[in-house]
């Protein structure tokens, strides 16, 4: 059994990755200031002897002892980045430093949740591990890509200077139960307006592209990522390879909850990527991984969800 810190545990992947963990007989201690998550996503794990959830912002030093870390905290759709930006900024690289700092005092592994928006608006599809990116470093979305870009530094440099186990996970797109149902992403975009059955907005003509990843496979990525041995660093890719249309998962989604919805089009919002997939070749060879959910099943969960918290 090991004691594992899960910061942003109290959100979405994070609430997921806790309860992996606690499966997997670790103890875990969740820390989040619930800027975006919340209890609620914890509830069947509150009470549970080997789960401890601290309300702390990562922000500010943390005293603990543990044997592994995966740094989840930091907002992560566009609408809650953006409502504090110089926060999100702060949260991505102070809360990196912090963690990085517990790491090294405690000679613990660390993951950090990093991002496919590191590589901005690319000149490259499918995305390697090895391309530097395209990010405008004063738009509107540079707090949350510059923050990720200058977090993935400070993890390689503690590497090189301080020798840490460190893990770089570079996550795609994913979607299931227990997104917040306001964060304006795609997929919980388009189940809660047709389970309202509002029109669904598309930005675009809607044939710009996204890959989605499943939850339960992506935890199962990180929990593999942090079992590498220590020459392992990434950054590794971690999404599905599935590449859909926008205005395709629109319409599956009115398909799966028989709503009625019409298409709406309006127009595309600065920096957003026109396409977007994600190469995990390297995943595939270092981790033995494969994203295994079908967009259709994974779909069906999260709508079940949004239907009961609607
Ligand atoms: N969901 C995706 O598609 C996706 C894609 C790429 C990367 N990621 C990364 O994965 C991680 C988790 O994302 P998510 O989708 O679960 O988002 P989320 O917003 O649901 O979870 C983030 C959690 O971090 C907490 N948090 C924010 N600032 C904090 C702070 N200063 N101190 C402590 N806790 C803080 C929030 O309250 C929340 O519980 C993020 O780091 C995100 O950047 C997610």
């Amino acid at each position: 059994m090991n004691k594992v810190l899960v910061t942003g545990g109290a959100g979405f992947i994070g609430s997921h990755l806790c309860e992996r963990l606690l499966k997997l007989g670790h103890d875990v201690l969740c820390v989040d200031n619930f800027y975006t998550g919340s209890k609620a996503n914890l509830l069947a794990l509150i009470g549970q002897p080997f789960f401890e959830l601290m309300r702390h912002d990562v922000t500010f030093p943390l005293y603990v002892e543990v044997d592994q870390i995966y740094n989840l905290a930091c907002p992560a759709s566009p609408v809650h980045y953006q409502f504090d930006p110089v926060q999100t900024t702060k949260t991505s690289v102070h809360g990196a430093i912090n963690m990085l700092g517990l790491a090294k005092r405690l000679k613990a592994t660390i993951l950090q949740a990093s991002t496919s928006e590191v590589y901005g608006d690319p000149e490259v599809h499918p995305q390697q591990e090895s391309y530097w990116g395209r990010v405008n470093p004063i738009g509107p979305r540079a707090c949350y890509d510059e923050g990720k870009r200058c977090a993935e530094t400070l993890f390689f440099d503690y590497y090189r200077q301080h020798n840490l186990r460190i893990k770089v996970a570079r996550i795609f797109n994913t979607y299931g139960p227990r997104m917040h149902p306001n964060d304006g992403r795609v997929v919980s975009n388009f189940i809660v307006q047709a389970l309202r059955g509002e029109d669904i907005t598309l930005y675009g003509d809607g044939s710009q592209t996204r890959s989605f990843c499943y939850v339960d496979d992506l935890v199962e990525a990180l929990v593999r990522l942090m079992a590498t041995p220590a020459e392992v660093t990434g950054p590794v890719n971690l999404g599905n390879t599935g590449e859909f249309t926008i205005r395709q998962l629109a319409e599956a989604v009115l398909r799966l909850t028989g709503a009625k919805s019409k298409l709406i089009f309006k127009p595309l919002p600065q920096d957003d990527p026109k396409q977007r997939q994600p190469d995990i070749a390297l995943a595939r060879s270092t981790l033995g991984w494969e994203p295994e959910v079908k967009l259709e099943d994974g779909l069906r969960e999260t709508i079940a969800y949004f239907r009961k918290v609607l």
